[in-house]
């Protein structure tokens, strides 16, 4: 799936309200479902610094708590920062248990993208199929 317009509005759209008066590093994420189902999430933030949760997962589990789709194709994220930025550890193993298929772009305020695919972000990944 190209990376579209829509996508990248609704991740900077999402950007705009995040939660992050510690980091002031705001994150936004629109995924995209089969369906073609859009999905949005920003980092929440917590006093308790290590209950933030990311843009990415807050989008995943949107889609879920959504009820009837569990499986995302692409995936945009958004910073408004000069150069993109990719999700981290935790996000890679939420979006691998999605679709480890699902097309990943990080975009931010600058020309540089950062297109990959969630297999090629964890490879070797930890799953679902593991447990039979
Ligand atoms: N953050 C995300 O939301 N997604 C990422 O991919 C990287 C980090 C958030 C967590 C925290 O609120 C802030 O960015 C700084 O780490």
């Amino acid at each position: 799936m190209p990376l579209s317009r829509d996508l990248i509005d609704k991740a900077k759209a999402a950007a705009r309200r995040a939660y992050c008066p510690y980091s002031r590093f705001p994150v936004g994420a629109a995924i995209a479902t089969e369906s073609g189902t859009v999905f949005t999430g920003c980092n929440v933030e917590n006093a308790s610094y290590g209950l933030t949760i990311c843009a990415e997962r807050n989008a995943i589990f949107q889609m879920v708590a959504a009820g009837g789709e569990t499986t995302f194709d692409v995936i945009v994220v958004y910073t408004p920062t000069p150069k993109p930025t990719a999700p981290c550890g935790a996000c890679r193993q939420v979006l691998n248990e999605f679709n480890p298929a699902a097309e990943v772009y990080c975009v931010c305020d600058g020309p540089d993208v950062i297109r990959s695919t969630v297999r090629e972000l964890l490879p070797n990944a930890f799953g679902p199929q593991n447990l039979g």
